[in-house]
């Protein structure tokens, strides 16, 4: 979620929904996305709305931020109504959740479980940092209700995570996944991030097998983005680091494939690779797919029933708006029918599961024999399937299939 929120329209002051937008909910896929915006240090790279003690300034704490939340869950209930929209998936990201303490991430979860019932085969993500969490911590998650764990394990080499600005300490990743693991976790994943300054090929694949060795269930590898405003960003621009180049990166991208694939981790987005179906995240293809989620927390984006609409990004004007009763939704925008296609088209075409061609114009349905032909599209799937090639290409595939 980046810091930088976009302009929109008006939200009424309860928050309310349109009608339409209410309709069929609880048919779709619906989840809950809680943000939690605190960090002990900023990375130089990371423009995700987040604050350190230093930052946060008056009128937000740490402490109180778990009241504010279970607030807004509260106020979702009355928002969507009494329908029978019972939870799949609550995915805990931030920032860092687990510098809140078990029991508050337990009691946000808490909420979401009185006021909307939680599926019983309910995905509860949190994201972990691997210098955040002791085995204790992680017993008291599991206890809480938390099924899957996310580490921000990044890179397991010295230099690379120094450029990052990250402070754990490598050889510490795997005693999380395994204290994960005696916890009773079912599902733990690792994220990784490619194309650092300094990164050499042997750094990257030194990294995905000292993941790979923890034997996580879930692999994302997202290449690292230069965000403007960043410390990384000043850096790059003062010619203290280089970053990479597009055959660089494509050949991280095809080790990334081979290592993982080889090691029985199939690729089902673009950028994540999963054991099995059921390892998937099921939350993200909710994004991915057109569902409903209600992000909880400052700056978080929610969508349900083709409305958008994002939070206040700061803590203290958050906490505020909860406590006057107000809704803490900055602003929105209702997608026409145009946007939720071009939508449909950028998110599903990278899933492993294929774009539904009937979404196309007949333009786009043109660009896709000359697709195949040059090696971007899988031949002869019913949905439309990128290639490792195409993986690599997809904003190209995008442009012609949208022309
Ligand atoms: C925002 S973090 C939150 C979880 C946790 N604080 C962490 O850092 O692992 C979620 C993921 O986004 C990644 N991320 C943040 N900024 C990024 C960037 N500029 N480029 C690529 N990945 C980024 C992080 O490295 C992390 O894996
Ligand atoms: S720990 Fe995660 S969220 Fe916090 S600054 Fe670093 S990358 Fe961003």
């Amino acid at each position: 979620m980046p810091s930088v929120l976009p302009a929109g329209d008006p939200v009424p002051v309860d928050g309310s929904l349109p009608a339409a937008a209410l309709a069929g909910l609880g048919e779709r896929p619906f989840g809950f996305y809680v943000h939690v915006p605190f960090c002990r240090v900023r990375c130089g790279y990371c423009d995700f709305n987040t604050y350190t003690a230093d930052e946060l300034g008056p009128g937000a704490s740490r402490a109180t931020y778990a009241a504010s939340a279970v607030a807004e869950v509260r106020q979702a209930r009355r928002v969507l109504g009494e329908v029978d929209a019972p939870v799949d998936t609550v995915f805990v990201g931030g920032g860092t959740p687990t510098l809140l303490s078990p029991g508050d991430l337990g009691a946000v979860l808490g909420a979401v479980r009185s006021e909307f019932g939680l599926s019983p085969d309910a995905e509860v993500t949190t994201e972990a940092n691997p210098d955040s969490v002791t085995p204790d911590d992680l017993a008291r998650l599991r206890e809480e209700g938390f099924t899957r764990i996310s580490f921000g394990m990044q890179s397991a080499v010295p230099h690379v995570l120094a450029v990052l600005d990250r402070t754990h300490d490598p050889a510490r990743v795997p005693d999380v996944v395994r204290w994960a693991r005696e916890a009773g976790f079912e599902q733990v994943s690792l994220d990784l991030i490619y194309g650092t300054p300094g990164e050499s090929q042997d750094d990257w694949r030194r990294t995905l097998d000292e993941a790979l060795a923890c034997g996580p269930d879930h692999v994302s590898a997202y290449s690292l983005i230069v965000e403007d405003g960043t410390a990384l960003a000043r850096r790059v621009r003062r010619g203290e680091l280089s970053m990479p180049d597009e055959d660089d990166l494509a050949d991280k991208y095809d080790l990334a494939d081979d290592r993982l694939t080889a090691a029985g981790l199939g690729w089902y987005e673009v950028s994540n690779w999963a054991r099995d179906d059921a390892a998937r995240c099921r939350h993200n293809l909710g994004y991915w797919t057109d569902g409903d989620w209600w992000g909880v927390g400052p700056g978080a984006h929610s969508h349900v029933g083709g409305v958008r609409w994002w939070n206040v990004k700061h803590p203290a004007a958050y906490a505020d708006r909860l406590a006057s009763g107000a809704s803490p939704a900055h602003a929105r925008e209702v997608l026409d029918p145009e946007s939720r296609r071009v939508e449909r088209v950028l998110l599903e075409l990278r899933l492993r599961d294929g774009l539904d061609p009937r979404v196309l114009d007949a333009a786009g349905l043109g660009a896709v024999p000359r697709l195949v032909d040059s090696g971007l599209l899988e031949p002869g799937t019913e949905r439309l399937v990128l290639t490792r090639r195409g993986r690599l290409l997809a904003d190209a595939v995008v442009r012609d299939l949208l022309p």
